[in-house]
């Protein structure tokens, strides 16, 4: 892939979606980011982007909403004539306890968490199949994949990441795409920032590092599966969790 890619971030509006913005801007991507309610953490990143020296557009887009979903990435194709990384990183976290979980609140995050994921996904491939190259990154989480105090909506939302990234790699292996998962630990910001003090010394406790992560230290995993740096490492999960 030439040095010069295009990137398009899901989420950049957040704290790990505006670090990976930043850090594949830093490794000299384009960069096209969504965002839903934060257009002044918005504009205020894609300003910092293109201070980089980077072209940028951002865009409004419900990513409960197909259509639009599918106009932002036209949107993006049309603006830089392709698109050649995917991060699919949009999350929402809502805290409640199972008995309480009503039908609504688990197709809400389902929708947010998995299905815009797939939308995305669905709206490049199509571009990226046709060039014959291209590379796909969904944010997972540790939530998934251990027993912790997550909701178990949004654990079940993000082990279902792993099963979607493993099926999806092995369907587009053969037109040139990689599709992996970069999976967090607990990070100090985002939906990581809002835990109880006390789940985040109890991280803290278990985890090899000491302390939780940083958006920053989950970008940089992003950035090389990102680049060519990365080539022959597809269907992978990426657990950047300080050690668990
Ligand atoms: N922080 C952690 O500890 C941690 C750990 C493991 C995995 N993760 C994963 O990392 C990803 C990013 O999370 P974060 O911590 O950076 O959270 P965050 O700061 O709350 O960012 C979430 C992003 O998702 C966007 N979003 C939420 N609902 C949306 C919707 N309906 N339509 C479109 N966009 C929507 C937000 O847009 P607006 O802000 O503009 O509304 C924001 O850009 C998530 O997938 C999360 O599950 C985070």
């Amino acid at each position: 892939m030439a040095d010069k890619r295009i990137s398009l971030i899901t989420g950049g509006s957040g704290a790990l979606g505006s670090a990976i913005c930043l850090a594949l801007a830093r490794e000299g991507n384009d960069i096209a980011f969504t965002f839903h309610r934060r257009k002044a953490e918005a504009d205020a990143l894609a300003d910092r982007i293109r201070n980089m020296g980077r072209r940028v557009l951002a865009g409004a887009a419900d990513a409960r909403s197909p259509e639009a979903v599918e106009a932002f990435c036209r949107r993006a194709e049309e603006h830089f004539g392709r698109v050649d990384v995917l991060v699919n990183n949009i999350g929402m976290i809502q805290a409640v306890p199972f008995a309480l979980l009503e039908p609504e609140d688990w197709d809400r995050l389902m929708a947010v968490n998995l299905k815009s994921m797939f939308l995305f996904s669905k709206a490049l491939l199509r571009g990226m199949v046709r060039r014959r190259r291209g590379v796909i990154l969904n944010i997972g989480s540790i939530g998934g994949h251990r027993m912790l105090d997550v909701p178990v909506h949004y654990a079940a939302s993000k082990a279902a990441v792993t099963g979607f990234t493993l099926s999806l790699a092995r369907e587009v292996a053969r037109y040139g795409i990689r599709v992996s998962e970069i999976c967090p630990g607990l990070i100090d910001e985002g939906i990581g920032g809002n835990v109880p003090p006390r789940q985040m010394a109890e991280y803290s406790r278990y985890c090899a590092a000491g302390r939780p992560g940083r958006p920053g230290e989950v970008a940089e995993a992003v950035a090389f599966m990102a680049s060519d740096r990365a080539a022959y490492i597809n269907a992978q999960k990426i657990i950047v969790d300080g050690g668990l």
